[in-house]
Parts: structure tokens; sequence; C-alpha cells
């Protein structure tokens, strides 16, 4: 039998900081931190059914939506990492209205900003499909001392890295630190995420979309036309495209980062800047998709271009295969 090498996150990880010369380790030492989180939150997430965490908790986070057990849980255990590794001055997370100053010895000259929606697609959690975890981590822009608001306020093109997990039939993470995307499955016989999708590229080109069609009839005019093109016949474009919509959009988008495809969650009349929040959702997965070889768009201009104004703001997105992107942005134009 051939012999394989195993690569651990871990040591992946630290090899990779030598493309970066002046680097003194902190940013390797806090993506491995942030991978130990989402082995421990993984660990609850394999025996939710089990452990009473199912269900929602009662109350609501600042964006009205009901905090699932696991929403909470989760994000109990990504600040406790983030605070305790010495590396991050200030978190912000979906879960909570402010953003997290980090006040304690060790994070005193920490430079970095970690953006999080610790659990994605919770409205899955209870019917056992698959749900993530999206992060975005930044360099701090304030001096010293615990890091401020200003620090999160930060557009996404200046992001460091990325990544999100995949709670999905096998828990992945995949990252980027602005060199390419590496995916890593965890293998739970050692407990190490171990590389196995080195250099992802996503396909120029695909044949899903991916969207809430119940909302069609409040969609912009660009993207109902690009829906009924998607379902038209044209065999040499592929056409019928196919629909695939989870409702998780770490699921919906690692299928199509794979597979090719395009994901929208477009503004309605009702809600002008979609739904998707641009700090812990649309930035990190524009900086991994444009990494890949993809495209994010607002429908109009580039998602990491945004300069951002408050934590919790949301954006339109359309993102996926640089083609599919390009012809929504057409129709969208054309539309108007
Ligand atoms: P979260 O669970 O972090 O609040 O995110 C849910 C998001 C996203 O994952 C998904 O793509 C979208 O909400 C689904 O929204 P609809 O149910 O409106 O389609
Ligand atoms: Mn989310
Ligand atoms: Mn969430």
């Amino acid at each position: 039998m051939a012999l394989q090498k195993l690569i651990t996150l871990d040591q992946f990880i630290i090899e990779k900081e030598k493309d970066f010369p002046y680097s003194k380790g902190e940013l390797s030492s806090l993506l491995r931190n942030i991978g130990v989180a989402a082995r421990v939150v993984n660990w609850e997430v394999r025996k939710a059914g089990l452990a009473g965490l199912l269900g929602a908790v009662g109350t609501e986070n600042i964006q009205g939506e009901q905090q699932q057990k696991l929403d909470v849980y989760a994000n109990e255990q990504f600040i406790s990492a983030l605070s305790a590794c010495g590396d991050v001055c200030v978190i912000a997370s979906e879960e909570n209205d402010e953003c997290i100053p980090v006040i304690n010895e060790q994070s005193k000259n920490a430079k970095y900003v970690v953006c999080i929606d610790p659990l994605d697609g919770s409205g899955n959690i209870d019917v056992n499909a698959s749900i993530g975890t999206i992060f975005s981590i930044y360099r701090r822009v304030s001096l010293s001392g615990p890091g401020r608001l200003e620090d999160c306020l930060q557009k996404g093109t200046e992001q460091v890295a990325a990544g999100y997990v995949i709670y999905g039939s096998s828990t992945m993470l995949v990252y980027t630190t602005g060199k390419g995307v590496n995916g890593f499955t965890l293998d739970p016989a050692i407990g190490a995420f171990c590389l196995s999708h080195p250099d992802m590229k996503m396909p120029q080109d695909g044949a899903i979309y991916s969207i809430n069609e119940g909302n069609y009839i409040k969609f912009p005019e660009g993207v109902k036309k690009y829906i009924k093109y998607c379902q038209e016949n044209d065999p040499a474009t592929n056409r019928p495209f196919s629909s695939r919509y989870i409702g998780s959009m770490v699921a919906d988008l690692h299928r199509n980062l794979l597979r090719g495809g395009v994901f929208m969650y477009p503004e309605t009349a009702k809600t002008p800047n979609g739904k998707l929040r641009l700090l812990y959702e649309c930035n990190p997965f524009a900086f991994i998709i444009e990494q890949a070889g993809g495209k994010a768009s607002t429908g109009k201009s580039r998602i990491m271009e945004i300069v951002p104004t408050d934590l919790h703001q949301r954006t339109p997105i359309i993102i996926g295969s640089t083609m599919m992107v390009d012809k929504i942005e057409e129709f969208i134009r054309e539309a108007e």
C-alpha cells in the first residue's frame, strides 16, 4: 500500500508561516486556537440531540432572531477561546449587540480582531442538517489596549484571514490567509483536522443556483429574470440549472465552492439591505470565494469594498462562480 503523508491543520499553519517573512507566529497561533474551539463545538453539535442541546433558549439576539441553545453555547466557546489566546484585542459576534473588548493581561498587546458568526444556519440544528461557523480576522487599527468598534469596522479588503467550519456529514475547516484556500477534514479517530482539499479552486462557471425562491415575488426585477433564465431549456449552456438551497449559508456555499454555482440573498423593497450580515457572513465568504477564483458582489459592486458603519449591518449578496455572478450583474444592470 502506498504511504500517504497526513498533514494536520497545526502542521500546515506552521509550515505556511514562511509565506509571511516578518510573521511572529501570532496569526498562526490564533488560527490554531480557532481550530481547537471548532473541535469543542463540533463535539457538542454531534451529540446535541442527546445532550439536551436542541431547541431555543427563549431569548432574541439584536436582530430579533430566536437564539438556539447551540448558538449560545458556540458563542461562549469561541469568545472564551479567543479571549484567552492572547492574540485578540476585540471580538464582534452575531450574538452580541456590542463588540467585546478583550481585557486581560495576556491580551494587552494583542494585534488581531475577530468577527464571528459562531453558529450559522441555526434554524437547521433541530432537523439535523448542516450548520457552520464563519470567521474573519483583521489587524487592529487602534494603537493599544483593548480593541474598539473602529477595529471591527474595516473593509473586507483588509482581512488577513477568513474561514468557516462546516458541521456536515463530516466536519471540515476551510480557510484562507490571502494565498489560496485550503480545506481540512476532521478525523474523529485522531481528533485532528487533516488536509483533504489543498488549494481549492471554484469552477469559473456552474449549473447550480441557490436562493430562497419562496421570496420570488419580492426580488428585484433583474434577479427574477435571472431565475427564469436558470429555468430555461438550453442544453448548450447546461440549462435548466439545478436549484439547491439548504438555508445554511455555510452549507450552500461549501457545496457551490466544490461544484460551481451561485448563491444569492438579494434585497427586497422591505429589506433594502438583504438579510445577511456584512462583517461575519458576507466579508469572510467574499474573501474565501475570491481566493478560490470566484466573485462576491452586492449585485452592483464588490462586497469587500463596502465601508462598514455598523457591527450588524446587512448587505445584499450574489456570490459564487465568476461567470454566473457576472451574468446576474448584467441582468440587474439591464433591468434598471
Ligand atoms: P444564522 O443562523 O447565523 O442567523 O444565519 C442564517 C442565514 C444563513 O445561514 C442562510 O443562508 C440564511 O439565513 C437563510 O435565510 P432564509 O431562511 O431567509 O432563506
Ligand atoms: Mn449566519
Ligand atoms: Mn449565527
